[in-house]
């Protein structure tokens, strides 16, 4: 854990106290990929779990999900997190005491009416705001990582302004192979053909499985410790390099796999071509495994 700067610390929320797993927990961003893995959590801990729809046509695949959150004992609400009015009642309404936004990067200014909301009601004792990944005030990233840092420090600054009971999650690389172009790249296997190493592949990174961050939020929450704090996600046995990474995988599937070199010039091309297309694809991560000097030296 880590505390801000001085500088930085915020005045606690007088009403805020260490939570009970029966704090009343609203999520935002379930049917999403972080916060499937976060309402999962919250749901076997047999705590009080709404869940917020976005309303408007569904796919059958998002229904579904929705359906096993509610089996799950999951109560569904509907609406928008950036709808303010609409916010305040809810958190009113079923008083609310934990918030966790898990919304995707393109989302994350939409968080400002729910602080706002947060921020009038005064009685929810703890949020975690969307983060899930390295800590963005240390990293330095570039386009089009560096936006998406930008916008959630907006809403760190925010929430530490508005006096709002926070807890950052900083949970790190999600377990998986680290495609540049692949936000969520759990979904799909490691390379069977070869494998595209970024520098020479001995830059570390912590991975972290999805489970594990779901688990390991629900438990930051209710821990009086994490108050305003920055929580790292660091299992000591999962910080690999892309080389050691590619070494498991070839145990897994028996057999070796060429590994082309992809350079730093390859790599930050290949962010400036994805940030023309889809602006929030790139991962500011995959540049973070390439060189010490782009970031990951502030990673500590
Ligand atoms: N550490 C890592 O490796 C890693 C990997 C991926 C993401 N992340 C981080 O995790 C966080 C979540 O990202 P993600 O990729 O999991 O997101 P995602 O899959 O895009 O899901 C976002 C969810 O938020 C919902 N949402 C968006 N705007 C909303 C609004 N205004 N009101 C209500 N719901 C709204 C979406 O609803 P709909 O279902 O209606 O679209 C969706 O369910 C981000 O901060 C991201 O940077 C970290």
């Amino acid at each position: 854990m880590t505390p801000n700067s001085p500088a930085e610390m915020p005045v606690a929320n007088s009403k805020a106290s260490p939570e009970t797993p029966d704090s009343p927990t609203l999520i935002i961003g379930a049917a999403g990929f972080i916060g499937g893995f976060v309402a999962d959590a919250s749901l076997a801990t047999g705590r009080t779990t709404y869940i917020l729809v976005r309303p408007g046509p569904v796919t059958p695949s998002k229904a579904k999900l929705i359906g096993a959150f509610r089996d799950k004992g999951a109560i569904i609400l509907h609406g928008k997190m950036d709808d303010r009015e609409l916010m305040e009642k809810i958190l009113k309404e079923h008083k609310i005491e934990v918030v966790i936004s898990a919304v995707g990067g393109d989302s994350i200014l939409g968080q400002l009416n729910l602080v706002d909301a947060i921020s009038s009601v005064g009685t929810v004792k703890r949020f975690l705001p969307s983060e899930f990944g390295h800590d963005i005030d240390r990293a330095d990233p570039v386009e089009p990582g560096l936006t998406m840092y930008n916008n959630k420090r907006k809403i760190r600054r925010m929430v530490e302004e508005s006096g709002i009971p926070y807890t950052y999650i900083c949970c790190n690389s999600i377990a998986a192979w680290p495609y540049h172009d692949n936000t969520h790249p759990s979904e799909v296997l490691p390379p069977l053909d070869e494998f595209h190493i970024y520098g020479d592949g001995s830059v570390k990174a912590y991975f972290v499985d999805g489970t594990d961050i779901g688990k390991l939020t629900m438990k930051a929450i209710d821990d009086a410790r994490t108050l305003n704090k920055l929580v790292h996600f660091r299992p000591a046995c999962n910080c690999l390099n892309m080389n050691e990474l590619a070494s498991l995988w070839e145990k897994i599937i028996g057999r070796t796999l060429p590994r082309v070199t992809v350079t730093e010039n390859d790599l930050l091309t290949a962010a400036q071509v994805l940030w023309h297309l889809s602006p929030m694809t790139f991962s500011s991560r995959d540049v973070r495994l390439i060189s010490p000097l782009m970031g990951q030296t502030k990673l500590k």
